[in-house]
């Protein structure tokens, strides 16, 4: 068990509608545990606008914005809570650069993910980028775990 001084990381990662739909929720699984972190919750569901709106609220008024909360809507959502020492770089690490057509060979979105052409990157995984974001995020997408 860790130290009474020591706080336990955790991070917010969703498997997106994309991810689901093309059935690579355990390869992003397996990934998240090969790496040596934790699971401490976990959760498939239809996200709503509400819940969307909250979850990107930075990210309102930008052209991306909409067609970002519909792809979100389109399908089913894996939402999961990792843990573990720096986790939330550590995650942002192992899903890559935003676009997939960027991000490295080895990451998630890097191995897994490419250009659709579509008007929203649909880019596999949203991991949380700091500790206040991971706290805000996790009580937004599993409410009452009180994590
Ligand atoms: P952002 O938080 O910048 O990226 P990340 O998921 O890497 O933290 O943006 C949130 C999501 O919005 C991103 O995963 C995909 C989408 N997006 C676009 O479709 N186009 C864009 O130009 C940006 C910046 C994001
Ligand atoms: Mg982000």
């Amino acid at each position: 068990a860790p130290a009474a001084t020591e706080t336990i990381e955790r991070t917010l990662v969703l498997v997106k509608p994309d991810g689901v739909r093309r059935g690579l929720s355990g390869e992003i699984l397996r990934r998240i545990e090969a790496k040596g972190y934790t699971l401490a919750a976990a959760h498939l569901l239809d996200a709503t606008p509400e819940l969307l709106a909250a979850h990107y609220a930075e990210h309102e008024g930008k052209p991306f914005y909409q067609p970002l909360v519909d792809f979100m809507l389109s399908g089913k959502i894996l939402a999961v809570v990792a843990e573990g020492q720096g986790v939330v770089p550590g995650f942002r690490s192992l899903a890559g650069a935003t676009n997939p057509t960027e991000a490295a060979p080895g990451t998630i979105r890097g191995d897994l993910g490419r250009d659709w052409g579509l008007k929203v990157q649909q880019n596999l995984v949203h991991g949380s980028d700091s500790d206040e974001s991971a706290a805000r995020e996790i009580a937004l997408w599993f409410p009452g775990l009180g994590l």
